[in-house]
């Protein structure tokens, strides 16, 4: 028997169990802290399951329940990795027409089926529970219908007692792709169906407690907690409390279903100290053990305290995603993600745009996470819905789904199951009630809701937009708790938020700096200005993962990582599922590096570096430096180290130090820098003792260097004919292309160091961040420019050849970019040194870079450089890296993005040094400039879609700049902030060219 329950939002659960708080029972005599699977109550029903595929739910037979299966399919899974259907990656629209509540008649359906046996007993009942299915589904117990249920991330939990007989019994779940939900379920994801999270049963006596919840009222002053548990139960309960290690602090039962338990001097609980007491609820039949973590939550002058502290959210946005699973998620992977984060100095995480399975935040718990819990609701598609012909960015029709009537009691619903499922999870600093779906009634009654049931716990909506002509909502002043935005620029959080008069919230930036492809940039500005205002929380970095659907090896061994339209998806959104901190696989980008480095627990700043006067800042809120940390340092002098020590530091929590270091003082030299390393001193669940924490470097003395060529050697022969400057010494040959105004072969000791001629190069591989300024650098043709050379003259010295010019470069229809006055010095050495003035012409965009691009041999791999390395970095994104002396093979210099872009770059350089072994070539500067040295070229990177489509130039090409303009975030985040543009009208590129043996 069919039902249709789908399409209406007044059936939103049919049979199922009143919301309750999330436990696993276990019978009296085992462990009930143990991992669930130990429960002797719980069975995991997990597996191979049979299953069928409609393409259309019409296309359900009415007998379907004794139709034969053929198929098999993985129980979590997503249909979509399966071979059924296509996984669709779509971000701010509607997959489906915009009908509400209504869903296209071609509606996918999944129908699963098992056996499963079960020993009924005398007095117990038998409850079947799935933590998540999308979107919605029916079920069947020895083929009755039992119930119906939706909302893809959260537990839906049915007494399916009456159905079972003793022994095998059948299940059938029908799951349907599409139902009135997925009008609140338009997260940004790929847009996959299944049952996707466990699915399991508990066994429960009649005579039990149905929920819970447990406040901790944490007095501060006195340092004492009342711990208050609230139990609905309909048979005595006993409650014992324990300490983390399990030694018995006090006992008590339930009184009017209450046990109320007084702890003086309280572990208290912190993302940093994630301290857990254990507490044991007992009934005759079952025992309950739920891990209490004991910390106080409030607002006080416009700061977030916890504790009494105010502390600062270091966070980033997780999705549940995996390449190969999908939207299932092992508790592995979940460990596997928290760890990395704990390793990169990630203190906390909003569960984008819904909840996570429950075993999520008992991790969070115990490794210390703060956790922006967001229910299951995003409205998005809104926004086009309403704006059909007139959308230009503009937001207004947000709310639209959110006023409607029919949506109140979904909306509702899904923040009452979340809060209800979640509320005893002490990482839960926040709730939120969902993502990008506008103010509405709808939201202003959930959140005095959630007031009205926990106020023990702020209320989070970044969403505060209605829809002009609605009914409006009460001030959103009185219902959420914080001003959350996302995106926003530190100039303006500075500028108007700071300043607004009569706002007096915390602020959080619930995104920000948006990790798309080569990125983020602008990290550090954002942390400046977090440090200097306590009412600024913190952030979270959008997003935690790329998601990459996994499409087996390419030939040339890499993963093939699918992103929107690899499935000729009829509407999709690109690459825009790549822009997280690491990689399907979850190797760290370089991104990651550099947000732990900005996240690091201490900075150091230099006060007076020539007396060793240095201040160091413990970022920590809650942890005195040396209980974890220990510091290093080293000096370097043009790169080398000269002095190494320790330090034995002191610096409580969020406390600024001034610290003498007598070592340090009075040194004297060129480019010396001294770098602090700060180590963890013990063993952690995530990190070995020694690991290191973060890191800053100060110049103590920059570099001012002249730098002289050779001039010892004169044997210089100059040739001239209309066309080349031939140049020739002992040991080498030159051909001057006066056509290009640049060098045309370059040989020395019979090796050549160039096997196209040199090139003028003003463009990069845009980065997914370059996103709104390249289309003016395509208008400009800035990757393939025209030479207009007016003049170019050579004569003889003494000591050099010199080559004067005066060129253009440009493109059709425009006024040319650039104009250049070369001079050009060639001695017997074979050195040149290049220098050119360039002037840029007016109404340009910002520039990528400007420089020379050398296509060498790719025997040319071996890489040396003083400059920001190892890893890739730029102007406004070279945190992780440092200025040191770094040598790296030319094919590991390549920060591989799924989609290919501008990458491998490194800032603050003094010299670069190539070679194949015979011979090398160095360019240096007296002005730090920028590298690339790679075996791809810029157009490869910008012309495929995908890092497996990359084919190597067979050049080792290196491109000197004299700079680039900055990364940013700009993919979703505000424009790139001026300082870090490439925007100067007139400058001098310079550099001077040794080749020589390597
Ligand atoms: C935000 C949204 C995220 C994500 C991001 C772009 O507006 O909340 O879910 O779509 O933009 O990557
Ligand atoms: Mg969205």
């Amino acid at each position: 028997m069919k039902y249709f329950f789908h399409e209406d939002t007044d059936k939103l659960h049919v049979n199922t169990e009143p919301n309750r708080n999330y436990f696993i029972p276990f019978s009296n005599t085992l462990d009930p802290f143990a991992d669930r699977e130990n429960s002797d109550r719980f069975l995991l029903l997990n597996g191979n399951w049979n299953f069928r595929y409609y393409s259309s739910f019409l296309d359900v037979e009415e007998e379907f329940l004794t139709t034969e299966y053929k198929d098999m399919i993985p129980v979590p899974s997503n249909w979509q990795l399966h071979g059924y259907d296509n996984p669709m990656y779509l971000n701010i629209r509607y997959p489906i027409p915009y009908n509400p509540p209504y869903v296209p008649d071609e509606n996918p359906v999944g129908i699963y089926n098992r056996i499963f046996s079960v020993s009924l007993t005398e007095g117990y009942e038998q409850f079947l529970n799935f933590e998540g299915v999308d979107s919605c589904f029916y079920l069947y117990i020895n083929d009755t219908f039992v119930g119906y249920s939706q909302v893809s991330h959260m537990t839906s939990e049915f007494n399916i007692t009456k159905y079972l007989t003793d022994g095998e019994n059948s299940i059938t779940v029908m799951v349907l792709k599409w139902c009135d939900g997925t009008y609140l379920e338009c997260q940004d994801k790929w847009r996959m169906s299944g049952i996707i999270r466990d699915v399991y049963i508990i066994t429960r006596p009649r005579k039990r407690i149905s929920s819970y919840q447990v406040i901790t009222a944490y007095d501060t002053v006195k340092n004492r907690v009342n711990l208050e548990v609230t139990v609905k139960t309909n048979t005595p309960v006993k409650a014992v409390l324990y300490d983390r290690e399990g030694r018995e602090l006090t006992e008590t039962s339930v009184n009017e279903g209450k046990a109320v338990f007084e702890i003086a001097s309280p572990r208290c609980w912190s993302a940093e100290k994630p301290y857990l007491y254990k507490l044991v609820l007992k009934t005759q039949e079952e025992t309950i053990g739920e891990k209490i973590g004991v910390r106080d939550i409030r607002l006080e002058q416009g700061c977030v305290l916890i504790n009494g502290t105010a502390v600062k959210f270091k966070g980033v946005n997780r999705h549940d995603s995996n390449p190969v699973t999908g939207a299932y998620i092992t508790k592995e992977n979940m460990l596997e993600d928290l760890l990395l984060m704990k390793q990169h100095n990630i203190n906390a995480i909003r569960t984008s745009h819904y909840p996570n399975a429950p075993v999520f935040l008992q991790l969070c718990d115990e490794l210390g996470f703060y956790v922006i819990d967001e229910a299951d609701i995003e409205a998005h598609g809104s926004v086009e819905a309403s704006h059909t012909t007139d959308n230009n960015g503009d937001y207004s029709g947000i709310a639209l789904l959110a006023n409607r009537k029919e949506f109140e009691k979904p909306i509702f619903d899904r923040i009452d199951l979340m809060i209800s499922r979640d509320w005893n999870r002490p990482s839960v600093i926040f709730w939120s009630m969902g993502n990008e779906s506008g103010y509405s009634k709808a939201f202003e009654k959930a959140a005095r809701y959630i007031k009205s049931v926990d106020s023990t716990r702020l209320v989070h909506y970044q969403s505060m937009h209605e829809l002009e002509g609605s009914e409006k909502a009460a001030d959103n002043e009185e219902t959420l708790d914080v001003v959350s935005t996302m995106y926003s620029a530190p100039d303006w959080i500075e500028k108007e938020f700071l300043t607004k008069a009569g706002e007096k919230r915390p602020f959080i930036l619930c995104e920000y700096c948006h990790s798309m492809g080569n990125g983020p940039g602008d990290l550090e500005e954002y942390w400046k200005l977090f440090y200097a205002h306590d009412r600024l929380c913190g952030g979270f970095v959008w997003e935690w993962c790329d998601h990459g659907v996994d499409m087996g090896k390419a030939d040339n061994g890499k993963t093939k990582y699918a992103y929107g339209g690899d499935h000729n998806e009829p509407l999709h959104d690109g690459n825009f599922c790549i822009d997280g901190l690491v990689y399907p696989d979850r190797r760290p980008h370089t991104g990651l590096m550099e947000v732990k480095n900005v996240y690091r627990p201490i900075r150091v700043n230099p006060i007076f570096t020539q007396k060793g006067v240095y201040e160091f800042f413990n970022t920590n809120d809650f942890t005195e430096l040396s209980e974890n940390l220990t510091c290093r340092y080293e000096v370097t002098e043009k790169g080398k180290v000269i002095l190494i020590g320790t330090l034995e530091l002191h610096v409580p929590a969020k406390t600024k130090k001034l610290i003498t270091i007598p070592e340090l003082a009075g040194l004297t030299g060129e480019s010396l820098y001294v770098r602090f390393i700060f180590t963890q001193i013990k063993d952690t669940v995530w990190s070995k003792a020694g690991f290191e924490a973060g890191f800053d470097q100060i110049a103590i003395s920059e570099s001012k260097r002249k730098l002289i060529p050779d001039k010892s050697e004169n044997a210089l022969d100059l040739n001239e004919d209309d066309r080349w400057i031939k140049i020739s010494g002992n040991r080498f040959h030159y051909c001057f292309d006066k056509r290009r105004g640049l060098f045309g072969e370059m040989v020395y000791d019979n090796i050549k160091l160039i096997e196209k001629p040199m090139e003028f190069n003003a463009f990069r591989a845009p980065t997914d961040n370059d996103c709104a300024v390249k289309n003016d650098w395509y208008k400009f043709h800035l990757n393939e420019l025209i030479t207009k050379v007016y003049a170019m003259d050579a004569r003889k010295t003494e000591n050099y050849i010199e080559i004067t010019g005066h060129a253009a470069l440009g493109w059709y229809a425009y006024h040319n970019t650039f104009e250049l006055f070369l001079h050009i010095y060639v001695y017997g050495s074979g050195q040149v040194k290049f220098e050119s003035q360039v002037k840029v012409a007016d109404k340009r965009p910002y520039l990528p870079r400007f420089g020379l691009r050398l296509f060498m041999d790719s025997s040319f791999s071996k890489v040396e450089y003083y400059g920001y390395g190892n890893m890739e970095s730029y102007v406004d994104k070279h945190r992780a890296s440092y200025k040191g002396i770094f040598m790296d093979h030319i094919s590991e210099m390549q920060e591989d993005y799924i989609k290919p872009q501008e990458n491998g770059s490194h800032y603050g350089c003094e010299y670069v040094k190539i070679g194949n072994g015979k011979a090398a070539l160095r360019v240096e500067s007296e002005a730090d400039f920028s590298f690339n040295a790679s075996e791809y070229s810029q157009e490869e990177l910008a012309l495929k879609a995908h890092n497996y489509e990359l084919e190597k130039s067979g050049f080792s090409i290196l491109c000197v700049d004299y700079k680039q303009s900055g990364i940013g975030s700009t993919s979703c985040g505000p424009q790139l902030a001026e300082v870090y543009r490439f925007q100067e009208k007139e400058f001098n590129l310079s550099f001077l060219f040794s080749p020589g043996n390597s």
